[in-house]
């Protein structure tokens, strides 16, 4: 009996310790995907990386626009103890290249075919010195509106394809007695209002050459100080309890009717989709006042580290291939707002933001209007990005006149 006892409890530590051994391989994915549609979007690549077999740790950190998590990512790594995955993007995927500590994943996107299946644009971002590093996700649009059309109903107001009409909307809004623009007052929301105001204001081409190229000329020109006057006007129509507000609660004011609009990339739309409300019926969206022939493009994508054994390696490649695979594009966007990146997915479940989303980019990318989003990290570096965005939060947040808010951003725009 004692023998027996004995021996089962050595086989139970010897199965214990083959099984910790044969555990199955993890990987583990650093992301900002906290909001309703988005954690729905994120579930979504844990199931089916556990489908294959592969188990998901999640590194989630609260934070629109994802600053808190570069934080903590930072830490990590320093740390020398980096996540399987990480969501950065455009030029920062570049500057993480040069710290040498990604990973090659040039046999996941042989397997995928992902030259063939991804727009050009797209392609050359995810990769470092020729090799791919990352994956990407999705393609968000950045320049929208997001509507309610009851609370535009009960105003009189008309939904607005210009900033005089838009004006006229938030005015109308207001003396109705509701807010007339939902906004949240953290930095990366502020330009995120801002870089719609100065594409609205001035074109897709002077925004390449304000926002892109920082050239000075441009930047110091009447069309950004009318950009500040317009972005100056939108202040008097935010509510005085936007400071510090995340972006969802301000969607959520869109939704339940206190708020007639929101500028908002299209991870909005995850929001009222969340909340089972209806395209083109319970909520407009519209091409931010002026901008309806321009789009501005935020991939978002995971970025691969170097990681010790071929096991985390394998399990990586398995994640990087799921992430552009058919099946995850379609399910993973359709709760996100955003587009599939890559070719071959069909449009049949996808609503009509979705569409004009997918038919805007192709039609932009024809006619020059297809413009990188600064205010998601596509257009220029970190640090520049950091001190523009700066700016634009004092803006803001002060009586800053708009000849100094010019003055102020042309300055900025040299940070080296
Ligand atoms: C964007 C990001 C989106 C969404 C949004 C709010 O920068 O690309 O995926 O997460 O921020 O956090």
């Amino acid at each position: 009996m004692k023998l027996n006892t004995i021996t089962l409890g050595a086989m139970a530590a010897a199965l214990l310790s083959a099984s910790a051994a044969h555990a199955a391989p993890q990987v583990e994915v650093l992301h900002y995907w906290t909001s309703g549609g988005e954690a729905k979007s994120a579930a979504e690549l844990k199931k089916m990386m556990e489908a294959k077999g592969v188990a998901w740790k999640d590194f989630a950190v609260a934070g629109g626009g994802g600053e808190n998590a570069a934080t903590a990512l930072k830490a990590r790594v320093m740390a020398g103890n980096a996540p399987t995955a990480a969501q950065i993007k455009g030029p920062a995927i570049q500057e993480w290249g040069q710290e040498g500590v990604l990973a090659n994943i040039d046999a996941a996107a042989a397997e995928g075919k992902w030259e063939a299946s991804l727009p050009p644009v797209v392609n050359s971002v995810m990769k470092y010195k020729g090799h791919y590093v990352a994956v990407p996700v999705n393609v968000h649009r950045v320049n929208w509106l997001w509507v309610n059309p009851e609370v535009l109903k009960k105003a009189g107001a008309k939904p607005p394809t210009n900033f005089a009409e838009f004006f006229d909307a938030a005015e109308k809004i207001k003396k109705a007695g509701l807010t007339a623009i939902a906004h949240g007052g953290q930095p990366w929301q502020d330009a995120t209002v801002f870089e719609s105001v100065v594409l609205g204001t001035g074109g897709a081409d002077f925004y390449k050459k304000a926002i892109v190229q920082l050239d000075q000329g441009a930047l110091t020109s009447p069309t950004m100080l009318k950009a500040f006057e317009n972005l100056a006007r939108i202040k008097t129509y935010i509510d005085k309890d936007a400071a510090g507000r995340d972006w969802n609660l301000a969607t959520a004011m869109v939704i339940n009717g206190k708020a007639g609009m929101q500028f908002m990339g299209d991870w909005a739309k995850g929001e009222f989709t969340s909340a089972g409300k209806v395209a083109g019926k319970d909520f407009l969206c519209l091409a931010a006042p002026g901008t309806e022939k321009a789009f501005t493009f935020n991939v978002d994508s995971l970025t691969m580290f170097k990681m010790k054994s071929a096991e985390e390696q394998k399990a990586q490649l398995t994640l990087a291939n799921a992430v552009l695979s058919p099946e995850f594009q379609e399910v993973f966007n359709l709760n996100k707002g955003s587009i599939p990146v890559r070719a071959g997915v069909s449009r049949a479940k996808f609503d009509a933001c979705a569409t004009k989303s997918m038919d805007d980019m192709a039609a932009t990318s024809q006619g020059g209007g297809l413009v990188p989003s600064f205010a998601h990290g596509m257009a220029i570096d970190t640090a520049k990005a950091g001190a523009i965005q700066d700016v634009v939060a004092k803006f803001m947040n002060s009586n800053m006149t708009p000849q100094a808010a010019v003055q102020a951003l042309a300055k900025a725009a040299k940070t080296m």
